[in-house]
């Protein structure tokens, strides 16, 4: 019963890897993507009144008016970007359902699209439900994982659609100086192609403020922008997301969400319009990131994991080089024998096999402690 193409796309490698971790409560985690923050109180405290008055009706599909108004004018304040209510802007079941829709609406059978990598283990997965083919821009450890220019030209002489590309980045951490991104844009606007970015960890940056890809010039009507509250808000179980963009792809967009999803649940909705009014709360979560960051890449290079100080989200993506062993061998063992649960680099691209995605959205007293379980580990290898 089950179509060709969606037998062919393989399971999450993460979610496999931590269905294994579920059963053990020993277990230190630094492998899924979540903030270990609960959502800031002042957040909470909205979607629980709004239950309380009784606020339980759908919404517009395109998502509530007040949200997309708090939306629009947080990215002309942020960014300088102006983006309509009404027309320019969709508020989704987290970015992870407008990844979908903007490939659903955009792709024909066997349509290309640049997937920058190592990449957030959806991108590729959707691309090929959506029966496009992807072409992987790979960057590497001694690029500091940044696309490479060249390699970008060459891809783009293939004639895609689409490219899809993240910063602050899932898996590396790495993101982008306003310089590097206006190279990035020039290459981009000599072909005619639409580019997807996704700023989910735009608030989660350690040294630089994040600029917003559509902000460049040139770049606003080639750009459907991704972006949403699971990330800096602590918001993962909300689901709220949101797209911008030129009005005929929102709308089309639009168009198929109204039909499969109807509408974000609406005291997510309002939950995520006080989101836009907690600036503190996300800064003194970052501040403890940063704090874990600057102690996690210390020590891991201290171990000889070679890990690149990425100046953005919460991840450390580690070479194993030194120690010649497999991601995944690496991985397997070090939940086994050491209750520390890290994630497989080839989760993330096929050539990263000989590197692991460690988060430090954890606790430090955690942090401190798998530290020590992994230069156990390492003296055994
Ligand atoms: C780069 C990236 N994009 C999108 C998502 C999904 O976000 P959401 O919870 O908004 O669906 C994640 C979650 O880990 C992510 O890392």
């Amino acid at each position: 019963m089950i179509s060709k193409r969606v037998e062919k796309v393989p399971h999450s490698g993460i979610r496999a890897f931590f269905d294994l971790v579920l059963g053990m409560p020993e277990v230190i985690s630094l492998g899924v993507g979540e903030p270990d923050f609960i959502t800031p109180w002042r957040i909470r405290e909205k979607a629980i009144t709004a239950l309380e008055e009784g606020i339980t009706s759908y919404t517009s599909n395109k998502g509530l008016k007040a949200l997309r108004q708090e939306i629009s004018y947080s990215l002309e304040k942020k960014h300088s970007l102006r983006y309509d209510p009404e027309e320019e802007i969709l508020i989704t079941v987290g970015v992870s359902e407008a990844l979908d829709l903007v490939l659903r609406t955009i792709l024909d059978p066997k349509d290309k699209v640049i997937v920058v990598s190592p990449h957030y283990v959806a991108y590729p997965a959707l691309v090929e439900l959506n029966m496009g083919h992807v072409l992987y821009l790979e960057t590497t450890l001694e690029e500091k994982f940044k696309i490479n220019l060249t390699k970008l030209k060459r891809l783009l002489k293939e004639n895609p659609k689409a490219i899809i590309f993240n910063y602050p980045a899932n898996p590396t951490g790495v993101t982008y100086s306003r310089k590097e991104l206006e190279a990035i844009a020039k290459e981009l606007s000599k072909k005619d192609l639409l580019v997807i970015t996704d700023e989910v960890y735009e608030d989660i940056v350690y040294k630089e403020k994040h600029v917003s890809f559509p902000s460049l010039k040139g770049m606003r009507d080639r750009v459907i922008l991704l972006n949403g509250f699971s990330k800096g808000s602590a918001m993962t179980g909300f689901r709220v997301g949101y797209a911008c963009g030129a009005p005929r792809i929102i709308q089309a967009m639009m168009k198929i969400h109204s039909f499969a999803i109807m509408c974000v649940p609406t005291i997510s909705q309002i939950a995520a319009v006080q989101a836009l009014r907690a600036e503190k709360d996300i800064q003194s979560m970052v501040k403890e990131y940063k704090r874990r960051r600057d102690f996690m890449v210390k020590e891991l290079n201290r171990l000889g994991l070679i890990t690149p100080r990425a100046e953005g989200a919460f991840y450390c993506f580690s070479s194993l080089e030194k120690y010649k062993v497999k991601g995944l061998d690496f991985a397997k063992r070090l939940l086994m024998e050491e209750n520390v649960a890290v994630v497989p680099g080839s989760a993330f691209g096929a050539r990263y096999d000989s590197f692991v995605r460690i988060s430090y959205a954890s606790s430090f007293d955690d942090l401190k402690e798998a530290i020590v379980r992994i230069e156990r580990f390492l003296k055994k290898l």
